[in-house]
């Protein structure tokens, strides 16, 4: 079969190549064909060894898959051959709270990941892929939908008329934003990109900052939910972003840690959140029972991801390269 892999950390170093099919099907466990893949910016820490330097070599990266059941074990119940599936982020992370061991244990590292024709999973690391969406589309939800979905639906309850402010325009943000519009709240939706924002708009966005022209949009914020503040931050610039949050949200309101685009670290005022009686909810994806909460509210609402470009696996240095442009909108996919 085919497959992408590292043998050193560096994007050069991305090659398509050769190797057996995996052999020794355990039980439990099932045999996926993957059909796609799509990018989180972690991929691309990942390839470069700035995500985790300890991740052994060599690495299939990518943790976002959908495919086809092709085999199963012997005790296998639930899924059969032919069943279109995602793999799960972590497969041993099932209910809401998880141990630090579950948490860690990520496809894409360091486990192998889904930019290869086949994987071995077992099969409490699969959920059932949405029937409206195609491989394209259903692979961009393992990580990034399911983050917006935990922040705003699992650590936190989003209610109709809330303000929810959406750092930019990628993959974790524009699922917010969809999610957002669902539940019936107002978005706020921050971009570099003026023409980012009017593509946002076209998707429910109430409201639009440019963060590059307005570097007080917490201040806007606050403008614009007269004076009060917004209910919900998707913070996904980290350390960078995370003061402007701090002023854009309202007391008692939640500032959904996810990322860390414009930074890890920084001096930052934390009083007005201490004063404001925030919640700084820090969050990592979240496990198979939510996913499949999410794929029901996906299916029921017939939201479809925003698929920005699809590249076949022999252009993934391209693909990542992309990414790191920053000139995408939602999703980057690879079909493999
Ligand atoms: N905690 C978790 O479980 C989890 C899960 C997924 C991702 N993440 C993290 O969340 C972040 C976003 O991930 P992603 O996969 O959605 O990334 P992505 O698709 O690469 O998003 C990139 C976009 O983020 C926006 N952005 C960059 N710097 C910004 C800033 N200073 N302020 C506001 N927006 C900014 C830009 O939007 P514009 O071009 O519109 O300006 C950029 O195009 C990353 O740090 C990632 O590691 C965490």
């Amino acid at each position: 079969m085919k497959q992408a892999e590292i043998k050193q950390f560096g994007l050069e170093n991305l090659k398509v190549i050769e190797v057996p099919d995996p052999k020794n099907l355990g039980p439990t466990d099932v045999l996926v064909r993957l059909r796609a893949a799509s990018l989180n910016y972690r991929d691309s820490l990942v390839v470069e060894g700035k995500y985790n330097p300890k991740f052994p070599l060599p690495l299939v990266p990518c943790s976002d898959g959908a495919g086809d059941v092709v085999d199963i074990g012997k005790d296998v119940t639930e899924w059969k051959v032919g069943d279109k599936v995602l793999l799960t982020f972590a497969p041993k992370w099932i209910a809401k709270e998880a141990t630090h061991a579950e948490i860690r244990h990520t496809i894409g590292g360091p486990l192998p990941g889904t930019l290869r024709e086949l994987a071995i999973v077992p099969e409490t690391g699969l959920v059932r892929m949405p029937h409206h969406l195609n491989y394209e589309e259903a692979a961009t939800l393992p990580c990034a939908a399911l983050t917006a979905w935990s922040g705003l639906f699992g650590y936190s309850q989003l209610k109709p008329g809330e303000f929810v402010v959406v750092q930019g325009t990628g993959g974790v943000s524009i699922f917010a934003l969809q999610f957002a519009k669902l539940m019936g709240a107002k978005v706020i939706l921050t971009s570099s990109s003026d023409d980012k924002l009017e593509r946002g708009k076209t998707l429910g966005a109430d409201y639009l900052i440019n963060y590059k022209e307005i570097k007080d949009w917490g201040k806007e914020v606050r403008n614009i939910t007269n004076k009060v503040g917004a209910d919900h931050i998707i913070e996904v610039g980290g350390a960078g972003t995370l003061e402007q949050s701090i002023a854009a949200c309202r007391p008692f309101g939640v500032i959904h840690l996810i990322g860390i685009l414009a930074g890890r670290s920084g001096e930052i005022n934390l009083l007005p959140a201490v004063m404001n009686n925030l919640k700084i909810q820090g969050l990592v994806v979240g496990g198979r029972k939510a996913f499949i909460e999410m794929n029901q509210a996906i299916e029921q609402s017939g939201l479809k991801p925003i698929v920005d470009k699809v590249f076949p696996l022999e252009k993934s240095v391209e693909a990542i390269q992309y990414l790191r442009s920053g000139s995408h909108f939602g999703k980057i996919v690879i079909t493999i």
